[in-house]
């Protein structure tokens, strides 16, 4: 299955995807954490992003092409993917159709996160990471069941990101309606966009995404064979 989450920042679409990468087998890919990755690594293209992302602007499109064409062809998107944080600009979307179409292939379904933006601030201020598997955290909705313990991988080293303050959050706000959400309205005329409420509670968001996809039997991998 080939998934979007699409949603403003802090609507959790990193939560949701770390819930559904294991029931469907396919990975996540979130341009945002890619390009963290390369922010650690002191790459050009980190340096590049770094001052950009502090801003909470978009990253140029091209680099953000170059990163994740390479990255659907490995073996492990095989049965397809989450896409969480691209595209997220008309040119991106373009892009990810011509990549997509180039291949056979296509989008199952776009799933928009709704949460007004008055409660995203605190949700992202507070917000912390397991720094071996990346499962999200925050300090008042979703505390680990054992303080300091990762409930997915049993780690204890917790990070927090550059980006989570208040004032560059309210920027990427601003840039999130300005450039990403034009894109529901294309996808819902091409029938593949469901939204759920993202102010419930963590789970029961995961059960309207659920509700809204094929069950992982119900979808054939890319050389045609249903899903084990
Ligand atoms: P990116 O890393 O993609 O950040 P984002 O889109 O701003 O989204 P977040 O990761 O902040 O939020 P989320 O929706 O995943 O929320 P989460 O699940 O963590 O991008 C960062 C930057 O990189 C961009 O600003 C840009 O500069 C650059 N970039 C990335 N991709 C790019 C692209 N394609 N093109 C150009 N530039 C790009 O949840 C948030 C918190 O809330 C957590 O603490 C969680 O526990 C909690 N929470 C989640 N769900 C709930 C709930 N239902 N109830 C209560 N709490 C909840």
């Amino acid at each position: 299955m080939k998934l979007l989450l699409l949603g403003p920042p802090g609507a959790g679409k990193g939560t949701q995807a770390h819930r559904l990468m294991a029931r469907y087998d396919i990975p996540q890919l979130a341009t945002g954490d890619m390009l963290r990755k390369e922010v650690a690594n002191g790459s050009e293209l980190g340096r590049a992003a770094a001052r950009i992302m502090e801003r909470g602007d978009l990253v140029c499109d091209d680099l953000i092409m170059a990163m994740i064409a390479g990255r659907i062809d490995r073996e492990d998107c095989r049965n397809g993917f989450i896409l969480d944080g691209f595209p997220r600009s008309a040119a991106q979307a373009e892009a990810l159709d011509t990549m997509l179409s180039s291949r056979s292939s296509d989008l199952d379904r776009v799933i928009e996160i709704g949460v007004d933006d008055d409660i995203l601030v605190s949700r992202i201020t507070g917000r912390f990471t397991c720094r071996a598997c990346g499962a999200g955290y925050h300090d008042v909705f979703c505390r680990p069941r054992e303080s300091g313990v990762c409930d997915f991988c049993g780690a204890r080293d917790f990070d927090r990101r550059a980006d989570d303050n208040e004032e560059t959050v309210r920027s990427r706000l601003a840039v999130y309606h300005r450039q990403t959400a034009p894109l529901l309205p294309y996808y819902a005329s091409r029938g593949i966009l469901v939204t759920v409420d993202g102010m419930a509670a963590i789970d029961k968001v995961t059960e309207q995404i659920l509700a809204a996809l094929p069950t992982p039997s119900a979808i054939d991998s890319d050389d045609g064979r249903p899903l084990e």
